[in-house]
């Protein structure tokens, strides 16, 4: 399945004081989906946002909100993400006793499903609730904090990633979340992924709006 590639700046390395500025340099720039990290500071190392976010976002933005939760019990927080207007909820498998129940709950929202795993995560995990997926996140840093290094041993995981979902005829999307930036977003595309996170890269750059397209440009170039 070979999805149009899809960019989703972080909001994560946005400059909060300026959000709405901020938003609507990476919209004018072509970003498909803006992603919103949530942190409890139990999963990960670090507080990030709530619903209260992903409401606000609305206000500014009609761009789907790609939600990733780095949370401890995702499932208490299906409804309220799905009531402030996410379209997209990925959680992590270790989070919770029950994985597919929650994809089922996540779909039944109205929201598409995700299922996110760290560097360490087995892609088994996938490969048992495949048929509940519409999105794979496959992590290329261990989650936690914005602008850390591409863990280049995971572009193997992203290729057996790209061959499970065609194997089984899925088409959920295949997105990487972590040190996506010019000199590795070609790797990534080049295995297969087709939904690409930037935090530092997009908006830590001097012009966030021309650094979509430059990405994108980029994964014209993948092999
Ligand atoms: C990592 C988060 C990412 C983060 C990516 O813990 O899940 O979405 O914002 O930031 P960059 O693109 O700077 O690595
Ligand atoms: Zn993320």
């Amino acid at each position: 399945m070979n999805h149009d590639v899809y960019i989703s700046p972080s909001v994560l390395s946005a400059d909060l004081t300026k959000l709405t500025d901020d938003v609507e340099k990476v919209v004018s720039g072509g970003a498909d989906w803006i992603h919103v990290d949530v942190m409890d500071g139990h999963f990960v190392p670090n507080l990030t946002f709530g619903a209260g976010l992903v409401a606000a976002l609305k206000r500014i933005t009609d761009l789907p909100l790609d939600v990733h939760l780095m949370v401890e019990r995702p499932e208490w927080y299906i409804a309220p993400f799905a009531d402030a207007g996410a379209s997209v909820f990925t959680f992590h498998p270790e989070t919770t006793a029950h994985v597919q129940r929650q994809l089922d709950q996540v779909r039944a929202c109205g929201m598409l499903a995700g299922l996110a795993l760290n560097p360490g995560t087995p892609l088994s995990y996938a490969e048992e609730v495949i048929d509940d997926l519409d999105l794979l996140l496959i992590m290329t840093v261990n989650p936690g904090f914005p602008a850390q290094r591409y863990i280049e041993t995971v572009t193997g995981k992203v290729a057996r990633a790209r061959a499970l979902l065609d194997a089984r005829g899925s088409s959920a999307r295949l997105e990487v979340d972590g040190g996506i930036a010019r000199n590795t977003i070609a790797a990534a595309r080049g295995a297969g992924a087709d939904t690409f996170v930037a935090g530092s890269a997009i908006f830590g750059s001097d012009d966030p709006t021309s650094e979509v397209g430059e990405l994108r440009k980029l994964c014209h170039t993948a092999v």
